[in-house]
């Protein structure tokens, strides 16, 4: 009995550590379809997100980012994710998945959305930077590549563009979610994209994700006359998040990390290091202490160790300034 309850506990301090557990203030529920970045087709990108009321995920989910869908559902429904047992991997994209987010058009981001598409359900919608949508359009929805499920071909999904420079959020159909989108460098000038997901009742409660992402101090434009431009898009992101941190309601940032501290600078191509991360939550955490944010690490490229080494550069550096989980596929996050 004192052998098991020790087990217990030790299961237990695990488990906080990786991933936050239910409690009575949780506002959000996610399920990680994949995680990593790069390599492993059956581990990408994906977080499946619904609303949490009164202890309970609501059944209507979104999609951020689909590099990953089947595959992540059936490890998911496996680990007991959901309430609808009953359903299958392909039933549950089909009936609770209500919309797809999709921060840039890099193949890991977007592999597991074009791959099903044929047996989706219709209506939905894809939301993403006009760039994106240009991207699903002319390089998979071409009839090429793949049918065009586009809603300029089969008419299965519509494109709801959303613009950047807008500070409204904008509802997405059959959630009780609001949306708004900011613009990323991923080795510029080429665009990646952050959703800022909100909570349509009172309380406000949100949640930031963000696609791949360089540093502003290192993404730059080189203009016509050769001069360079940093657009520091981060900078510009974090003001706005500010208010949000200060007034309690953001709950969560996804954000990636891609390679350790030993990757030099000019080999970043369009990612971020521990080192880089910090210094730009360091930007958002002059405004409020980020103690009620979690920080969720993604896109971990999967190289031997590399998640080992990122974890221990997070720890070692921040000064536990920051609260970080480092998400695993199928094991869900309350925030
Ligand atoms: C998915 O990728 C993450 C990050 O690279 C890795 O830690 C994890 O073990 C992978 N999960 C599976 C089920 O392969
Ligand atoms: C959450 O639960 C409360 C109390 O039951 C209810 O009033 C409210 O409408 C629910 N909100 C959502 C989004 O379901
Ligand atoms: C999106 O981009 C295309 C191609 O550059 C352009 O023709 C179109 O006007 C843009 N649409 C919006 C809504 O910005
Ligand atoms: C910009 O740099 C390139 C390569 O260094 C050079 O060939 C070109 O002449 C420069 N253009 C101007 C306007 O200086
Ligand atoms: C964190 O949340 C708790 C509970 O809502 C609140 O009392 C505290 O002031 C918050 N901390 C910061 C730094 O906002």
């Amino acid at each position: 009995m004192l052998i098991l309850s020790a087990v217990t506990v030790v299961l237990l301090v695990i488990n906080v550590k990786s991933t936050p557990e239910k409690s009575k203030s949780s506002s959000f529920y996610i399920v990680p379809l994949g995680t990593s970045g790069g390599l492993d087709e059956s581990n990408l990108s994906s977080y499946l997100l619904t609303t949490v009321n009164e202890s309970t995920p609501n059944s209507a989910y979104i999609s951020l980012d689909s590099g990953t869908l089947r595959h992540g559902l059936e490890m998911a429904i496996k680990q007991n994710c959901f309430s609808s047992q009953s359903l299958t991997a392909e039933q549950f994209l089909q009936e609770k998945v209500k919309a797809y987010f999709i921060s840039h058009g890099h193949l890991d981001h977007i592999n597991g959305f074009i791959l099903n598409s044929p047996n989706d359900k219709s209506g939905k919608t894809i939301f993403a930077l006009n760039e994106t949508i240009q991207i699903i359009q002319d390089d998979f929805f071409n009839n090429q590549a793949w049918a065009d499920f586009g809603p300029h071909g089969l008419k299965l999904y519509n494109y709801q563009i959303l613009d950047p420079l807008s500070t409204n959020s904008i509802p997405i159909p059959n959630t009780d979610l609001n949306v708004r989108i900011f613009r990323l460098c991923h080795t510029c000038p080429f665009l990646s994209s952050a959703f800022l997901i909100s909570r349509r009742d009172e309380s406000s409660a949100s949640i930031l994700y963000l696609g791949d992402t360089g540093p502003d101090d290192i993404e730059k434009i080189v203009q016509i006359d050769n001069s360079t431009y940093y657009p520091r898009y981060l900078e510009q992101l974090w003001q706005t998040m500010g208010p949000l941190v200060v007034a309690n309601q953001l709950k969560a940032i996804f954000i990636e990390v891609s390679y350790s501290n030993e990757r030099p600078d000019h080999l970043l191509f369009g990612h971020l290091t521990p080192k880089w991360l910090l210094k730009e939550l360091d930007v958002l955490r002059s405004y409020h202490s980020m103690e009620n944010v979690t920080i969720a690490v993604t896109h971990i490229k999967p190289e031997e160790g590399s998640r080992e080494k990122i974890m221990k550069q997070l720890k070692e550096e921040s000064n536990s300034n920051y609260n970080f989980v480092f998400p695993r596929q199928g094991e869900p996050i309350w925030v």
